[in-house]
């Protein structure tokens, strides 16, 4: 009854689906039983001690009114919780996220001078800017850069390294790139040129030629140093909530707006980067946890000792954690990307990804080490990059004869995804159930046991002037027949053991045929889910007319440029929204337990939130936008590992 009371009293939207006849049963039985217990309570008194007789007369009036007065309340929460909506929660998702993204625009693109962005810099950031700023400035608006004020990302991620001298900084990026099995690999910056450091694994050599090629670029304006890159897919460093906070706050008071500063490093940075020894060395300051829960010692410890996701555990994940979720959903929608983003409400995710169940490599830190990543959780502390995957066109928009991109009309209206178990490791213990990518096939394929999802259709009572919606719960095999999807795995099963192996191979049979990237160009709908670190197809999914739906716990480096609802269609890790999401876009046409239903799908918003997000990210998500990111995240670390970080900066454009 606590539940369905609580559940009752913080959702008026009435979204998941509780019938009214179990809260009404849930709520007589508790009184019920409060009942029989103060009648037992007295009577035990009574035989005790018979003398308070009087005690026990009293109570039960007092009691019996609490117990009816509560009844009152509780059917007067339910009469008033209608199970019917007027409006489709996506529609005001819709127009809500439009006005977003206009105050984001509005305040990240304002400046048209030096002066300006220098002035927009010191407001924001409470600090002058690094030193060679002019440069950068003019790196990016010969680059035609949209965004030149907003950079917060930079700002959250390098925060807490003002903290660290810079002598620290360095004895920690040597340890990282001394020791290959800490998977980070060093490149270091001399008189502007750019090299691979010693003790780089073949594989990841690709990486590192594209983080070259796009540091060629700015190299000669930056100062001597050596990075240590996260070779892994995974993120490394969370340091614990009591410990980050005041180290944000301290860093928050680095520097001052109106201080003179030199518009110059340092010289002679060289000499104090310890060189790399042709002998790797042997300790590190990781610990590894491949194969094993990462959401205990690691996922929540950047969140609050009080929040959920630290003081409770959530094991059973068959049915919906709707307080988990209520924080960043709009009934079935989601509606708060960046909230959904941030775990210290969703004590169940730690089932429910790869990362958290089984992370194929992961060693990681409790210490503030400096590691660039292409991607991160929350709560974890890389430094963020834009990645060289997609930098180097791994995965790459590139329709062509045989695979074209047709206009939306001609489209099949299939919501599509292919892919690979490689989210974590199943290695025998049935994590793979819990893993998203498993997770969103299994709710879409066609032997599936997962049970009904719920949809929004009009009520009977509907008509023209007012609609009115209903979530209505349908099998799975019903929707598949209203709304066609495509998610299936690729080839074999992999990174699994044991009977995990044979169990996938039998629930996602059959297994797709390797197809082409570029057929993905063919289907309205595209699904990116996570894999064991970003999704590396996201950016060319949003370069194309199709509308990709979007389900992730990693954010990247754009996370701030995009705004969901408006550049995609996000959908909760959970997968509860998928098919009801599917419905809105893609209407409902068939016969539902003997009534018809012609639902006309939102096709206008779908093809003109696939327009805008392909024409957004033509404008702030271009390689050379990438460039003038890092560009400035590694100005900013320049100056965090200048020994004289306090003096130097830029502080207008007469300094000498
Ligand atoms: C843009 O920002 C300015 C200054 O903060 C504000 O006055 C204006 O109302 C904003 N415009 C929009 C469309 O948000
Ligand atoms: C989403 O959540 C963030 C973080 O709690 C909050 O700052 C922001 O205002 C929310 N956005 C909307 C549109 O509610
Ligand atoms: C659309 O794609 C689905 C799944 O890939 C396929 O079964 C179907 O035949 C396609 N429809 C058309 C009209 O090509």
């Amino acid at each position: 009854m606590t539940s369905t009371t609580a559940f009752a009293w913080a959702h008026p939207h009435p979204f998941p689906i509780r019938s009214a006849g179990y809260g009404f049963t849930a709520a007589s039985l508790a009184m019920f039983a409060l009942i029989v217990y103060f009648n037992v309570e007295a009577v035990s008194n009574d035989s005790d001690r018979s003398s308070s007789k009087t005690t026990f007369a009293r109570v039960p009036t007092l009691v019996y009114l609490t117990i009816l007065l509560l009844l009152g309340l509780r059917t007067a929460l339910w009469v008033q919780h209608d199970s019917l909506v007027t409006y489709h929660p996506i529609d005001l998702l819709i127009w809500e996220a439009k006005q977003q993204h206009d105050a984001y625009t509005n305040q990240s693109t304002r400046s048209t001078s030096l002066d300006e962005a220098l002035q927009n810099y010191r407001t924001r950031y409470n600090r002058q800017p690094p030193p060679n700023f002019d440069k950068w400035y003019e790196y990016a608006t010969e680059r035609t850069s949209l965004i030149i004020d907003d950079f917060d990302s930079i700002e959250r991620d390098l925060l807490p390294f003002y903290t660290l001298s810079p002598e620290e900084i360095r004895e920690r990026t040597w340890e990282l790139i001394s020791n290959p099995w800490n998977d980070a690999a060093g490149l270091s910056i001399r008189d502007g040129k750019v090299e691979i450091s010693p003790h780089v694994v073949p594989t990841h050599r690709w990486m590192l030629d594209g983080l070259v090629e796009m540091i060629g670029f700015f190299a000669e304006w930056l100062p001597d140093m050596d990075l240590a890159f996260n070779l892994n897919d995974e993120c490394r460093v969370a340091v614990p909530y009591e410990a980050v906070e005041p180290m944000r706050a301290q860093g928050r008071a680095f520097g001052d707006p109106t201080a003179s500063v030199r518009n110059t490093f340092s010289p002679d940075r060289a000499a104090q980067w310890t060189p790399i020894p042709e002998e790797p060395i042997t300790t590190t300051p990781l610990t590894e946890l491949s194969f094993q829960r990462t959401f205990q010692p690691f996922g929540s410890v950047g969140c609050p000792p009080s929040s959920p996701a630290r003081s409770q555990n959530r094991w059973s994940v068959a049915s919906l954690c709707t307080t988990c979720t209520a924080p960043h959903s709009h009934g079935i929608a989601l509606s708060n990307w960046t909230l959904a983003g941030n775990i210290c409400h969703q004590p169940d995710v730690a089932s429910l990804h790869g990362l958290y169940l089984s992370p194929a490599a992961f060693k990681g830190s409790h210490t503030l080490l400096p590691i660039f990543s292409q991607s991160k959780a929350h709560g974890f502390n890389d430094v963020l990059y834009p990645s060289a995957w997609n930098y180097m066109d791994k995965a790459v928009y590139r329709p062509s004869e045989e695979y074209p991109d047709p206009d939306w009309k001609s489209k099949n209206a299939t919501l599509f995804w292919r892919g690979a178990t490689s989210e974590g490791v199943s290695p025998g213990g049935g994590q793979w159930k819990g893993m998203t990518r498993q997770r969103f096939v299994h709710l879409a394929s066609p032997n599936t046991t997962s049970p009904s999802q719920a949809i929004l259709l009009p009520t009977s009572k509907s008509t023209n002037t007012a609609p009115r919606l209903q979530y209505t719960s349908l099998s799975p095999s019903v929707l598949r027949s209203l709304l066609p999807v495509d998610l299936q795995f690729v080839s074999s099963i992999l990174r699994c053991g044991g009977r995990d192996c044979g169990d996938q191979a039998a629930e996602f049979a059959p297994l797709a045929e390797p197809s082409d990237f570029q057929g993905h160009w063919g289907y309205k709908y595209l699904l990116d889910l996570d894999g064991a670190g970003f999704s590396g197809r996201f950016l060319p999914f949003l370069h194309s007319k199709s509308l990709p739906f979007k389900a992730a716990l990693f954010r990247e480096w754009w996370d701030d440029r995009l705004t969901a609802w408006v550049h995609f269609v996000p959908l909760d890790l959970r997968g509860q929204g998928m098919w009801a999401t599917l419905a809105y876009f893609a209407g409902v046409n068939g016969t539902i337990g003997g009534r018809s239903f012609d639902v006309e799908g939102r096709d206008v918003e779908g093809e003109r939130i696939a327009r805008v997000g392909r024409e957004w990210a033509g404008k702030v998500l271009r390689r050379e936008d990438m460039e003038i990111y890092f560009f400035r995240v590694l100005l900013e670390w320049g100056r965090l590992t200048d020994e004289g970080r306090e003096g130097i900066g830029f502080s207008g454009a007469d300094d000498p």
